[in-house]
């Protein structure tokens, strides 16, 4: 008697050839993400802390500090009220909105109306993700800073766009590059992103930065998005200023901020757009696909910290200016080029010599890890043009950043004979 063979696990009945490994098939657009900055560096440093090594982190500009008691209270306050549960407001609600507004008129004099433009977004990362999917079609262009935050290109990328990247480091000569590369290209780019205070390099502006922004922007059709997650940790007395005063502003773009670096809430995500009515509403329909917006206790709380919590901002303002004095003046001893900071949370450093020239910026990071236990964001993880820079983030105690230099002098000094000096105390 005959028999067909039994069905096994990877062959059918109806076809009795062997099944190959199934194959994921991921979209193009993972393929032009590389590695996040830090990967390399991260996977490092944790394989350290696991191991019990005491490494000194100024990788990420992750606040370290807990935002103020009164804002936790009504967070667990909040939190217990039963009708706080439910899906929220895709946009936020709206006294969240109206707060944001308040701020906004208070520091910076401009009126906004919280029903339309005003959105809070779940961090300003979040946002200014979908602002630029909401903004931005298959083949447009926008012009970012170099060196950048990863979000600025990867956010656009991932909308399908194409980027142009225009050196930050002197402000005029951006607008003038942003002008020449508008009266070059056909089609004109569509988008205009800014983020000062600038993230890695703690670029500044003055208020008439922007007056020319817009100029540029109706003149050549860009719209604007300006990235002010820095705006609440400046220093020496300088206000970094908002795009939104500038005349005109709210006609050709929007403005993103968030509560994760002034307020010590970058775990919260808590964030908005605030600006052109039609681009916050863009992102608003973005939204409603994608997410139903934030905790509803998390946006009550932030409504506290908006209101009540100012001093404790610029409190902590003032302690990132003393870190930032104390790693400077060390630094500087080593042979480092720095620039002085008016505002962020980081010091951008070009690394002195002889690694400067034989050294990538990864490499010589990864140097600092492995030899000095001290972790440093590698300028190339912002593009090429952060390349022979090093960024440090000051979220670090002054004693901390003591032993970061004394540990990082201990390495190089054993080249440069430089680093043995006394630094920082
Ligand atoms: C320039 C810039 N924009 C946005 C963000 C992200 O902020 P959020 O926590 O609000 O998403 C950061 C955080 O590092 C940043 O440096």
């Amino acid at each position: 008697m005959s028999s067909s063979p039994a069905p096994t696990a990877d062959s059918t009945p109806e076809s009795p050839e062997p099944l190959k490994p199934f194959r994921i098939q991921l979209a193009e657009r993972i393929n032009r993400l590389p590695q996040y900055v830090l990967a390399r560096v991260n996977a490092l440093l944790h394989e350290k802390r696991k191991a019990g090594q005491d490494v000194i982190d100024l990788g990420m500009g992750n606040p370290s500090e807990p935002p103020q008691d009164v804002v936790i209270e009504k967070l667990m306050e909040a939190a217990r009220d039963p009708n706080n549960h439910g899906y929220s407001k895709a946009n936020g609600i709206l006294n969240l909105r109206r707060e944001v507004a308040a701020k906004y008129f208070k520091k910076f004099g401009v009126r906004l109306d919280p029903e339309s433009e005003v959105i809070v977004t779940i961090g300003s990362k979040e946002g200014f993700s979908h602002m630029c999917l909401a903004a931005m079609g298959a083949g447009e262009t926008a012009i970012i800073p170099a060196p950048y935050f990863p979000a600025h290109m990867y956010a656009i990328v991932m909308a399908s766009g194409n980027v142009i990247t225009l050196d930050v480091a002197d402000s005029e000569k951006f607008l003038s590059n942003v002008a020449y590369t508008c009266q070059h290209m056909t089609p004109r780019p569509k988008l205009l992103v800014v983020n000062y205070p600038h993230n890695p390099s703690s670029k500044t502006v003055e208020p008439e930065f922007y007056v020319e922004v817009v100029k540029l922007a109706r003149r050549y059709g860009f719209m604007v998005i300006s990235d002010f997650a820095y705006a609440d940790v400046a220093f020496d007395g300088y206000q970094p200023p908002s795009f939104l005063a500038a005349p005109g502003a709210k006609e050709v773009g929007v403005e993103f901020t968030t509560m994760s670096k002034g307020y010590n809430m970058a775990g919260w995500r808590v964030g908005y757009c605030c600006g052109n009515a039609e681009m916050v509403r863009a992102l608003g329909i973005i939204k409603g696909y994608y997410d139903y917006g934030l905790f509803q206790a998390i946006q009550i709380a932030a409504i506290v910290a908006l209101r009540h919590t100012e001093a404790a901002v610029e409190a902590q303002a003032r302690l990132y200016q003393d870190r930032r004095d104390l790693l400077l003046d060390g630094l500087r001893k080593q042979g480092w080029q720095v620039e002085t900071p008016r505002a962020g949370m980081f010091c951008w450093a070009k690394y002195p010599e002889p690694w400067a020239g034989t050294l990538s910026s990864l490499d010589f990071s990864m140097k600092m890890l492995e030899e000095a236990n001290v972790a440093v964001s590698p300028g190339s993880g912002f593009g090429a043009a952060g390349e022979g820079y090093v960024r440090m983030a000051l979220v670090e105690n002054e004693n901390r950043l003591r032993q970061a230099l004394r540990q990082m002098g201990r390495v190089l000094g054993e080249r440069s004979g430089r680093g043995l000096e006394k630094v920082g105390t």
